[in-house]
């Protein structure tokens, strides 16, 4: 027997939970896809529904100094002559409320007949928590969270939400980017290649490491790496998001790493900084409106970044004891939350 359709949340507006979570779904489907592209901003993604839960518009942020994703949708259903038809709007961040390169979304959707707006999480940002819930309630619309549908798949939404936002949240709240270290182990525990070799782990642990990269806003490295490997440090396994520049930090006390590798760097679209410090590189990328530091250093600066304390995750890769088996991957959080890392949405990105 079908299930029926439960009580809907707002008069006259006839929409299922289902459909409600599917539409979740698919605005978080439509953020996590551009996760690393819109630095300093967070990735949000909105869907739009009419009073029967049939998809009008959907859109996600694109890049800073573009259209928000509400404002996309809407102008996106305002284009198609359908946003007299839109009742709800699925959201999966709290829609701004302060004026910013664009005007605030909060009152982008005050100016529709949409009723009821569902958020994924809550503005991390300390400038005015709340606020856009408190805008528009305060103009009579009905606003839920994720949390809030009762629904079994709530749960997992609403995480899905706040992980998504997650190095924004680090950088609003604690000043400094989010920082994940990639380590590749060998089977005996090394992180030094095999003779005349760059890399030993496998096609598909390569894949995500580049697949990490693509969502860095900076990579950060030392001078040993550097010099034992010439890394190129670009997204090549994976497509990168179309026009991104990712600046490099080189930690180099002893300014060991020579002028050509800032040039060659320079050439292949990377922005390459020396640094004296990891707390002075970390400050200066946050400065920089840097959200995701990776972390692609050899043996040195990984014990002395995991010893700082200044990090959040680390993927290991650890390779197959025999071959043709998988490799090992482990995600080790510093302060024992879930991992943000979920490569699940690699190949949603990616797909
Ligand atoms: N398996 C992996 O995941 C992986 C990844 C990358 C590299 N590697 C391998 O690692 C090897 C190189 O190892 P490594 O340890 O020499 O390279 P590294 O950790 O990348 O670089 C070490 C250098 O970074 C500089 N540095 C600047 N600030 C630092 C700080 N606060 N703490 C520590 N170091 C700082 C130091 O030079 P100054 O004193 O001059 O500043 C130090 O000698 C290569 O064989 C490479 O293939 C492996």
């Amino acid at each position: 027997m079908a299930r029926p359709e439960r009580d809907p949340y707002v008069a006259g507006v006839l929409l299922s939970i289902d459909r409600l979570a599917a539409a979740a779904q698919r605005a978080l489907d439509l953020a996590w896809a551009k996760a690393g592209a819109t630095a300093p901003n967070p990735p949000v993604g909105c869907v739009l529904l009419d009073g029967a839960g049939e998809i009008l518009a959907e859109a996600a942020h694109q890049q800073a100094g573009g259209a928000h994703a509400e404002a996309a949708a809407i102008a996106l259903c305002r284009t198609a002559g359908s946003l007299n038809l839109a009742r709800a709007a699925v959201v999966t961040l709290e829609p701004c409320s302060h004026v910013g390169r664009t005007p605030p979304c909060a009152d982008a959707l005050l100016a529709t007949g949409i009723e009821l707006i569902i958020i994924g999480a809550p503005d991390p940002h300390p400038r005015a928590p709340g606020r856009g819930f408190e805008i528009l309630e305060g103009a009579g619309r009905r606003v839920l969270s994720f949390w809030d549908l009762d629904h079994t798949q709530a749960q997992r939404l609403a995480r899905s939400a706040a992980r998504l936002i997650e190095p924004f949240a680090c950088a609003v709240r604690r000043g400094r980017p989010f920082v994940t270290l990639k380590t590749a182990l060998t089977t005996k525990g090394s992180m030094i290649p095999p003779f005349a070799q760059k890399t030993f782990t496998s096609e598909t642990s390569l894949a995500h490491a580049h697949a990490l990269r693509r969502r860095a806003d900076a990579i950060l490295t030392g001078s040993g790496c550097i010099l034992a490997d010439d890394p190129a440090f670009t997204v090549r396994r994976v497509p990168d998001h179309p026009g991104k520049r990712r600046i490099l930090a080189i930690l180099d006390r002893r300014r060991r790493v020579p002028d050509a590798y800032f040039a060659s760097a320079r050439a292949r679209g990377l922005e390459p900084r020396r640094y004296e410090g990891l707390e002075a590189a970390l400050e200066d990328l946050g400065a920089a409106g840097a959200l995701e530091v990776l972390v692609e250093a050899g043996p040195t600066l990984r014990h002395a970044v995991l010893k700082s304390g200044l990090w959040d995750e680390e993927v290991i890769f650890q390779q197959a004891t025999s071959p043709g088996a998988a490799d090992e991957t482990r995600i080790v959080r510093r302060d024992g939350a879930a991992p943000f890392v979920d490569f699940t949405h690699y190949t949603l990105e990616l797909a």
